[in-house]
C-alpha cells in the first residue's frame, strides 16, 4: 500500500512538470494589442535608451504613431534589428527580447501594427 503512495506521488509530480514545460513552450499570440502586449514589450526592454529625453540613434519609441513609423513591414528594422542574431543595430542593445515577446511583435507588425 505505501509503494502504491509513493507512486500516485510521483504521477503527481511527473505531471506537474509536464504542465511547466507547456507554460514554457505556449507562446499565446492570440489577443497581441498595441495598448496591453506591445506597449509593456517596449516600456520594459526599450524605453530606457529610446524616450524624449534620450533618443539614442535619434529613435523616440514614446507614442504608437512613432512605433508604427518603425513597424511598417517585417523588413523594417523594428523586427529585423529583433531577431538577427549578432550587429550593432540589433535591438535591445546588449540584450534580447524572448522568442515569445518577437512573436507578439511580428504578429502585431502583420495586422498592420494598428493602435488598438
Ligand atoms: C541600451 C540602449 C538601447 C536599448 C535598451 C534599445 N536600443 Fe534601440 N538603439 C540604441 C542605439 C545606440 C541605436 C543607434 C544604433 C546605430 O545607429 O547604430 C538604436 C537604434 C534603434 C533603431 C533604429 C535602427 C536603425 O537602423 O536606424 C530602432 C528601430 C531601435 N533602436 C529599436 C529599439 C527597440 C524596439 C528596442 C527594444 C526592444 C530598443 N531599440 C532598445 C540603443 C538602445
Amino acid at each position: 500500500m505505501k509503494n502504491v503512495n509513493y507512486l500516485l506521488l510521483l504521477l503527481v509530480l511527473l505531471n506537474s512538470c509536464a504542465k511547466e514545460e507547456d507554460k514554457k513552450t505556449t507562446c499565446d499570440t492570440t489577443s497581441v494589442t498595441y495598448s496591453s502586449t506591445i506597449r509593456s514589450i517596449l516600456n520594459d526592454n526599450c524605453m530606457n535608451c529610446h524616450n524624449s529625453g534620450s533618443a539614442l540613434g535619434g529613435v523616440v519609441l514614446e507614442t504608437h504613431a512613432q512605433v508604427a513609423a518603425y513597424s511598417t513591414s517585417l523588413n523594417d528594422v523594428f523586427y529585423v534589428s529583433l531577431t538577427t542574431a549578432t550587429g550593432a543595430k540589433k535591438m535591445p542593445q546588449g540584450g534580447s527580447l524572448t522568442n515569445c515577446d518577437i512573436e507578439k511583435v511580428k504578429t502585431w507588425i502583420e495586422a498592420g501594427a494598428p493602435n488598438n
